[in-house]
């Protein structure tokens, strides 16, 4: 029995005062030059590490698992967790934690962003007005269509989801919504938002926002079928996670007008895009931003941090996604 103090690698940046947290706690394995590791520096570098605190651009999965048996806690800096393989980590007693709640508003607000973004094409103004391309008012200049008294369709009425659909009280927007279970009466409620199938929310709405998590159930939940289903006029805006939609089928839906525009924060395979999104207008880029205010960063960072520091000490860390994994050590 050594008395030193559990030993964590943290992959990628953070702030000063999660760093300071951690310190008090643990010894510590910082990367501030913030370069992503390979899954073989990462195993090394794990080499003899009871902690994991990592990021989504980080794999967890069951080879890098076996490669480090005494590792104990991988508490992710987000919400979606697709990047570490649960079932894994609970088979052999690790810990796994996100941090939910944090960034419910930055999330639904970047959204927003995305939608009013796209409805009145600002990026694409931005660019022609520095472009030199403005050489005056006109009536039917760059027009755009309303948000408000709009139909929004939230597919995943989670949290964020169900922040987002708050917001559009103060747009007199109509709400509808599908998620895998109906959420609880008072909850729509709040949210003034009202289920419907999938299909019917595809048909109906102006404004689609895709809120679920990556899975294999979800992975091209939006592909060239269920664009056809959409309105011509509809914009549809990812703000959860690439993979959820056919990057591909999407911006052959954008070129041939089969829908009206896109806002995305995400992307299959990113950072890499697809190069066909970069010659369309009617689509809005974002690079992975959804949570990324400095208080939201912040708040994230310091709640994996609490995660991590719970599970060595023994405790059940605040958001842990597998308490069988406690049993199990
Ligand atoms: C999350 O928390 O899942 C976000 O995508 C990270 O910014």
């Amino acid at each position: 029995m050594t008395n030193r103090k559990p030993r964590v690698l943290v992959t990628r940046e953070v702030f000063d005062e999660t760093l300071d947290y951690l310190r008090q706690h643990c010894e510590v394995l910082a990367n501030q030059d913030d370069v992503p590791y390979a899954p073989d520096a990462l195993a090394a570098k794990l080499a003899d590490c009871e902690g994991l605190m990592c990021c989504l651009t980080d794999r967890v999965d069951a080879a890098l698992l076996a490669a480090v048996p005494q590792l104990k806690v991988v508490a992710n800096i987000a919400v979606g967790y697709n990047n570490i393989d649960v079932p894994a980590c609970t088979a052999r007693g690790v810990m796994a934690t996100n941090t939910p709640g944090v960034l419910d508003d930055s999330t639904a607000d970047l959204a927003w962003t995305l939608m009013l973004g796209t409805a009145r094409r600002l990026p694409e103004v931005e660019r022609r007005i520095r472009a030199g391309e403005w050489t005056g008012w006109r009536l039917k200049q760059w027009l755009g269509v309303d948000v408000h008294h709009a139909t929004l369709g939230i597919v995943g009425m989670g949290r964020i989801g169900q922040a987002i659909a708050r917001r559009a009280a103060g747009f007199d927007m109509k709400v509808i919504y599908h998620n895998r279970n109906r959420i609880a009466p008072e909850l729509e409620r709040k949210a003034n938002a009202t289920y419907v199938s999938f299909d019917d929310l595809l048909a109906q709405a102006d404004f689609i926002v895709l809120q679920v998590p990556y899975s294999p159930q979800t992975h091209h939940l939006i592909g060239a079928p269920q664009l056809a289903k959409m309105k011509p006029t509809a914009i549809l805006i990812n703000s959860t996670r690439g993979g959820v939609v056919d990057d591909a089928a999407l911006i052959g839906a954008l070129k041939n007008g089969m829908i009206r525009g896109a806002g995305l924060d995400v992307f299959e395979n990113e950072p890499k895009l697809n190069p066909g999104f970069l010659e369309l207008d009617n689509v809005v880029l974002a690079p992975h931003i959804g949570s990324s205010t400095e208080a939201t960063r912040k708040a994230m960072a310091m709640l994996a941090a609490q995660n991590l520091v719970a599970a060595l000490r023994g405790e059940a860390p605040p958001n842990l996604l597998n308490p069988e994994a406690r049993s199990r050590r």
